[in-house]
């Protein structure tokens, strides 16, 4: 009977195996066909002449992790190119602004296989004890790349942080920098209920939203709250340009990111100098989320955590009137200043 017992799960074992080896084979086949129909990723302007880099599927492989198969000898063929991988400064930054959208923008970029994104942020340039440690630091907080790659990393403090324009000045004058912006009210709105949640994941109470953002002894626009200061993008920007020429920042319309990403996209990609490779395919709606995933292959797709897309309370339309009279004449010195109409009540 035993052995009979053991005859039958060996017999099972041996079919499920089969099973799985040949999804495996039909799987690697599928990687593989999909390895030669890419086309070759030419970079053109700073980042390379037109047609002499080559970026194959191994750098989106790369990318998805994979690098740790080539080191454990996975593949000899890839094996014989780890020693071109470096790690690079950023040659763009996107400097902010926080709850604009800098991570879906991040990882929407990292779609494109001349992109290597810094998976965290670093604040490297924003915070003091950071900095001291010096550039060789920073550098080596950077992922590995190939040199026709371009790192990005994103810090959105950056943007409102005093000493980051000559500090990143200070690395490299001709950087390309990136600010992600969403209408100034709503962004306020999405900062405070970032705040909120941190405040009721430790079980503490906290200021309603109008409480915080109108002052209640003059119920003027409150500038001294935070969230609101940091949506006051013109007074920013104006710093930064104390530095870098306008010529060296590009603006995303983060609500359209949210809406309708892949225009936005290739918007960058051209600013960045790179070939348009990212695609329709590569972004699709997510109807649970409410929001665009990203797709890299047939087999790797994603969509962002849970904690980018929060619901935001509700709050008395008269402050948001308020709030959205008080932006505007700042909006309109925004658009004037970037050449962007953003078209924000
Ligand atoms: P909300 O949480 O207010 O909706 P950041 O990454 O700078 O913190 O920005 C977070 C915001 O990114 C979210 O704000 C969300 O609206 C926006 N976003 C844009 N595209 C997104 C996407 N594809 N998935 C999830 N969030 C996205």
């Amino acid at each position: 009977m035993l052995f009979k017992q053991q005859a039958w799960l060996r017999q099972k074992l041996l079919v499920l195996g089969s099973l799985a080896v040949g999804s495996l084979l039909y799987l690697v086949a599928r990687v593989g066909s999909l390895d030669r129909l890419q086309p070759i990723c030419p970079i053109e302007g700073r980042f390379g002449a037109r047609g002499q880099a080559e970026f194959p599927l191994r750098a989106l492989q790369f990318k998805r992790g994979l690098l740790h198969e080539f080191r454990k000898g996975n593949s000899s063929k890839e094996q014989v190119h780890l020693h071109d991988l470096v790690q690079q400064l950023p040659k763009a930054i996107i400097i902010g602004v926080r709850k604009g959208g800098t991570r879906a923008l991040l990882e929407m970029l990292n779609l494109h296989p001349a992109v290597v994104k810094a998976s965290q942020e670093i604040h490297f340039f924003d915070n003091d004890e950071n900095y001291a440690k010096g550039i060789e630091w920073y550098r080596k907080k950077m992922p590995f790349s190939y040199p026709q790659q371009i790192t990005i990393e994103k810090s959105p403090a950056y943007f409102i942080t005093e000493e980051v324009p000559e500090r990143i000045y200070k690395m490299n004058s001709s950087i390309k920098l990136l600010i992600i912006v969403r209408e100034p009210t709503t962004r306020a709105i999405s900062d405070y209920t970032q705040v909120l949640e941190g405040k009721e994941r430790k079980n503490k109470t906290y200021y309603k939203f109008e409480k915080l953002a109108i002052d209640p002894n003059t119920c003027e626009v409150n500038t001294k709250y935070k969230a609101v200061r940091t949506s006051i993008y013109t007074k920013h920007l104006e710093r930064w340009l104390k530095y870098f020429p306008i010529e060296q920042f590009h603006i995303v319309d983060g609500d359209r990111l949210i809406t309708e990403p892949l225009p936005e996209l290739q918007l960058v990609e051209k600013f960045l100098n790179l070939p348009p490779r990212i695609s329709q395919y590569n972004l699709y709606f997510n109807a649970t989320r409410g929001f665009y995933c990203l797709r890299f292959n047939i087999i790797f797709n994603k969509c962002l955590a849970g904690s980018k897309g929060r619901i935001h309370p509700e709050v008395d339309p008269s402050v948001i009137t308020k709030l959205r009279k008080f932006f505007h004449p700042f909006n309109q010195k925004f658009y004037q200043i970037t050449g962007r109409t953003l078209n924000w009540p």
